[in-house]
Order: C-alpha cells, then structure tokens, then sequence
C-alpha cells in the first residue's frame, strides 16, 4: 500500500468515527497530502470526492487530466470539459452521498462551496480541518526527511549570505541572494516571500523586503524558507552590520534565551500554550513582555503555517513527530526588533532541531 493509499484508509476511519459522509478537498496542501498532487489553479474545479467506504473520486478538468494521471496516486475518474461544466461530473459522484456531515477544505473557494451547497440543500457543511490536523500534525520518517533537507538548504544559504558584504545593498538584494542560494541548493521554490528587514524595519514582525539600503550600525532580521517535495523549512536570523550596542547584544540574550526555555519545556504531553508561556516568561522577566507582540511559533509541514500553534489558550498536548517553530521576538518601535527562529521536531526524549547554523548575533560587513 502506498503512503497516499494509506493515508485515505486514515481519512475514512476518522470520517466514520466521527459521522461524516463527505469529506472534499480542493487544491492547496490537502489535496496535495491525500493524492500527491496539487495545482494553485482555482478557476475551474478541481477537486477530490472521498466517502467514508470505496475510491476517492477526482473531479478534474480536460486540461488537467494528463498532470494528474502522471502525478498523482489515484486516477482522474471524472474529467470535465470547458464548455460543459463540471455539473453532469458531480451529480454523478454525488449519487453515492447517502447522509452525514460534508466537510469541506477550509481553502475551498466559496464559488464552489456555494454550488455544492446547491445541489446538497439539506447537508450539514463543516470544516475539514479539525479532521485532516488530526493526520496532518504529525510528521512519517519520510516527511521529516523532506522538511530536514529543506531546513538544511535554508541554513546554507544563511551562511553563504553572512560571508558576503551586505551593507549598501538592498533589502531586495539580499532576498534575491538568499533565493538564488536556496534554488541552486537544490529546492523546489521559496516557502514564502523572504523577510528581510533593516534598521528600524526590523522592528515591524511582518515588514518584507524592500528598497532600504543597508547601513553599517543596522540590525538585520532574515526570515525565509524553502520547500523541499512540497515541505518547508522556515528559519530566522538576527544580524548585526558593524559591531552591535550594549543594547543589542543584552535583548538579544533575552530573545535567545527565550527561545532555549521554551525548547527545553516541549515534550510529549506538554501542551502547546506551555511551550509559549515558557518563552514569554523570559521575556516578561527582563522587561519586555509587551514588546513580544506574536505567539511563541507554528506548526509546519506542506504548509508554512499550519498546526499546532504555539499560542496561549492552544491545551493541545504535544506528540511525537509534531514539528513546529520556536520563534520568540521583541520588538522596539523606531529602533530595531530581534528574534531567532527554528523548526523542531517533537521525540520521546524532548525536541530536536531540524536547523543547525548557530544562532549567535552575528556581524557581517
Ligand atoms: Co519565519
Ligand atoms: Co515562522
């Protein structure tokens, strides 16, 4: 069996457990999770039909049909043409719908949820997700593989970006370097937009990369992954262009630190807000618990951000082969914010990094 045949046995146990009598699944990481194929197209409907007995059903249209038998582990059972429509396809597959809950990919776009709410006047529509984190979360020896792989590209490209002058290039052009490095490492794409903030930008959480010249004296945060077979890496580091205040080097500490305790206390078992309240101690004790203005860190796999979250209020006991990052952050508005980033991976024995650049404050020119 493969791991894709598998997983749908999964699926439709947990559909049966829990009364469902639908589960659809539209592109994005889902669709890629249950089949090993996915597309970013969501203008014509695309999507994967599972009942809690028998096949899954993959609705794709005539231009699709070609990728989908070569990539995916299920046939296209239903191809539709343009000009046709999909409705006569889904009426079809709907036949076989005999009552329950419908659930739905979160990402579904809302034409097509509306449509199938149509032709399923009388069917309770829920959400997917509280079902698919159930598998999702955690993590087989070969999706760790692909996620290490992507973390250790990652980490690379941050050591071949800290040999080289960054002060009077571009936020942008450090980006594009990192980008570059990660491709010719060997990923698949970026994980998303690379974050690189300097100087007071630094300060913002969420500031992307932009057209600010970087000045010896600045503070320099790097956020950036890559995938690797459709898993991410995602990693932050804090540098320093020029030598670093008093300042600088003591909240880093802090920051640091943060990040250590909350690492130390995640086991199985411990719950998710534990691993938060953990590192905003820290913070909280030197003096800057207000200026930690996101939560602790995010689960991660095909998506960047997915569960679990490491978040006050989250009591999800942590398991084994649960990955998630560690990311504590202050931030000084108008001068600089610092944080260390790193994606760990739950084991018996505590948590296990899949980075390994150090995560010292480093100077680069
Ligand atoms: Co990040
Ligand atoms: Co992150």
């Amino acid at each position: 069996m493969s791991y894709f045949e598998e997983r749908i046995v999964r699926v439709q146990e947990l559909m049966r457990k829990e009364g469902a009598g639908l589960l659809i699944i539209s592109p994005g990481a889902n669709m890629r999770y249950m089949t090993g194929f996915t597309d970013d197209s969501l203008e014509r409907m695309l999507l994967v039909f599972l009942f809690p007995e028998g096949e899954p059903r993959f609705l794709v249209p005539e231009l699709y049909a070609a990728q989908v038998e070569e990539r995916a582990a299920f046939p296209a059972t239903h191809v539709w043409r343009d000009g046709q429509g999909p409705y006569v396809a889904i009426k079809d597959i709907l036949r076989t719908f005999s009552g329950g809950k419908v659930l739905v990919d979160d990402s579904m776009p809302a034409k097509d949820l509306l449509f199938l709410q149509q032709l399923l006047p009388r069917a309770a529509f829920s959400p997917a997700s509280p079902l698919m984190r159930k598998l999702r979360m955690k993590k087989s020896a070969e999706e760790l593989h692909s996620m290490s792989r992507a973390a250790i590209i990652a980490d690379q490209a941050f050591q071949k970006v800290v040999e080289r002058r960054l002060s009077g290039l571009t936020e942008r052009e450090v980006a594009k370097i990192l980008e570059e490095e990660m491709l010719n490492a060997g990923a698949d794409g970026v994980a998303f937009e690379i974050l690189v903030a300097s100087g007071p930008n630094s300060a913002l959480p969420h500031h992307r990369a932009g057209k600010r010249e970087i000045e010896p004296g600045d503070v320099l945060i790097l956020d950036f992954g890559c995938r690797v077979d459709g898993y991410c890496s995602d990693i932050t580091r804090t540098l320093v262009c020029g030598d670093p205040s008093d300042r600088v080097c003591k909240i880093y500490e802090v920051v640091l630190t943060a990040q250590k305790r909350a690492m130390e206390v995640a086991r199985p078992k411990v719950l998710a807000q534990e691993v938060d309240q953990a590192a905003r101690e820290v913070v909280a004790q030197a003096g800057y618990g207000d200026r930690f203005i996101h939560r602790t860190g995010h689960g991660i796999g095909l998506d960047v951000h997915e569960d679990p979250y490491i978040v006050e209020g989250n009591t999800l006991p942590l398991e084994v082969g649960m990955t998630f990052s560690v990311e504590p952050g202050v931030y000084l508005p108008g001068e600089f914010g610092l944080r260390v980033e790193d994606i760990v991976v739950v084991t018996e024995e505590g948590v296990k990094t899949l980075n390994c650049c150090p995560r010292t404050l480093q100077c680069v020119d």
